[in-house]
């Protein structure tokens, strides 16, 4: 085939050697003559003559004076069946670190494999994506509307305005957040900021704070820097407040429903923290995963409404549409997203621009909040099934009821351990997630039992058999 603006000399020459290259023509053998191969590319003698050349001169034909030309012997070309070697990759001491700080993923299929599982699957693991609640028609509508203005937008590094007023609202109605546009920049998801804010505030020497059990998405990204790690354990207030550093550069919180116990950080708590961030002059970042999908009413007011002058608030669409559509935010005072935005240039330019206006008209149209009453009601009756099923099949358990979020936290009873719980799971085939991998010390044992994707049936179905499997 011929590749575009290809001459027929390159045509020719390519085909011949491409023949060479891959065994087709084997060395020894005799080419046809010049006048056949012309006729059978249908090209001038002279062209084949000048290909013909060409390839002897690259060492690929031998020219012999009575038999015409003949496939010259080569040295063995490497093989493409392993990975082609190149030079040592000489990895940067931030790649390294960000290599290490990849345990195994939530939702690793090979972890499925390992466990051995049967064929009846229940994945209770946590990490997957709500199904059947993302509002398709009313995104793809709002994706079609704006597709024009997207393309002709000029590009905005903190994302456009129309979409950060919409969010400013957003968050001042249902979040008591306090923000104008300048203090809102629309992210990649959660993970985007952390590593944004990793990068520019941590590195080796410096200290950040965060809670244990917690999540491994911004310890990786903390550790990645090289900064060193202070955990705070968590209780039933959320994050303890005993052992605070004199100092440090960041301390990292889920308050509204820390993750993964599913705690609310109690108001004691809070002032404790704001207080010591004064004192320490640390950044408080308030990851608020889980906001939009609070089961009351009203999930309890940010963090940031509170030291909006000390808090940095993280907002993501992963739990409440899609992780997919990598779709986040970041409040932070004006002069943090003004760096922000002016280190954003050397990995991004601006956010997605298209998804950013599909987001401002499903906010402003009302279409989000009658989308997340429907998904929270969808979520909650996963949630009191999952409750309901191990209260009755595993008696004397303790499962903690969650008030947001996608998975329930299941403390373990003294005699079992996490390993042992996934173990006798996994034969029975069921899949869990254990909170061992969240820490960085040893605490409560538990099991994390993620719902928001799987139907009440199978919810039912998945604790049958675990609790046979534990009994
Ligand atoms: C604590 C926490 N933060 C953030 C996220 C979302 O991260 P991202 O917006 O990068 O998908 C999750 C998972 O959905 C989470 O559990």
């Amino acid at each position: 085939m011929a590749l575009p603006d290809e001459s027929k000399h390159a045509r020719v020459t390519r085909a011949l050697r491409e023949g060479i290259q891959t065994g087709l023509l084997v060395p020894g053998e005799k080419l046809p003559g010049s006048r056949e191969l012309a006729r059978h590319w249908g090209v001038a003698r002279n062209t084949v003559m000048g290909a013909l050349e060409q390839l002897e001169a690259e060492g690929y034909l031998a020219v012999r004076a009575r038999s015409g030309s003949v496939v010259a012997a080569l040295p063995p070309l490497p093989s493409t069946a392993g990975p082609l070697s190149g030079p040592p990759l000489l990895l940067s001491a931030w790649a390294r670190r960000a290599l290490e700080a990849q345990g195994p993923l939530p939702g690793d299929a090979r972890s499925n494999q390992a466990a051995g599982h049967p064929t009846a699957w229940t994945d209770f693991r946590v990490g997957q994506s709500p199904s059947g609640l993302f509002p398709s028609a009313q995104w793809a509508q709002a994706l079609a509307q704006h597709a024009f203005d997207a393309a002709s937008s000029p590009p905005d590094p903190r994302g456009p305005l129309v979409t950060r007023l919409a969010l400013c609202e957003w968050l001042r109605r249902e979040r008591g957040a306090r923000l104008t546009p300048d203090m809102l920049l629309l992210t990649g998801g959660a993970q985007e900021a952390l590593d944004a804010l990793s990068r520019l505030l941590l590195e080796a020497g410096r200290v950040v704070v965060l809670e244990d059990p917690g999540y491994p998405g911004a310890r990786a990204a903390f550790q990645a820097t090289g900064a060193g790690l202070w955990p705070l354990a968590v209780d039933d207030q959320g994050a303890g407040t005993d052992n605070l550093p004199p100092r440090a550069v960041l301390a990292y919180l889920t308050p509204g429903t820390q993750f993964p116990t599913g705690v609310t950080l109690s108001a004691a708590r809070r002032a404790a923290l704001i207080d010591w961030s004064r004192r320490s002059g640390a950044w408080l970042i308030e990851d608020d995963y889980a906001a939009d999908l609070h089961y009351a009413a009203r999930a309890p007011a940010s963090l940031q409404g509170q030291a909006p002058e000390r808090v940095m608030l993280l907002g993501t669409f992963s739990q409440s549409l899609a992780p997919a559509l990598r779709s986040g935010y970041l409040v932070a005072p004006a002069h943090v997203t003004e760096l922000l935005t002016r280190t954003r240039p050397v990995t991004q330019r601006t956010p997605p621009t298209l998804d950013a206006l599909a987001l401002a008209g499903f906010l402003s149209s009302g279409g989000y909040a009658r989308h997340l009453r429907r998904a929270r009601s969808e979520l909650r009756s996963r949630h009191d099934t999952l409750l309901s099923a191990l209260k009755r099949e595993l008696p004397g358990w303790s499962p903690r009821r969650v008030a947001a979020g996608t998975h329930l936290y299941l403390p373990l009873p003294p005699h079992l351990s996490e390993l042992e719980v996934q173990r006798r799971a996994a034969q029975a085939g069921v899949g869990l997630s254990v909170c061992g991998e969240l820490r960085l010390r040893p605490g409560e044992a538990a099991v994390l039992l993620a719902f928001a994707h799987l139907t009440p049936v199978a919810i039912r179905e998945g604790v049958e058999r675990l609790a046979a499997a534990l009994r």
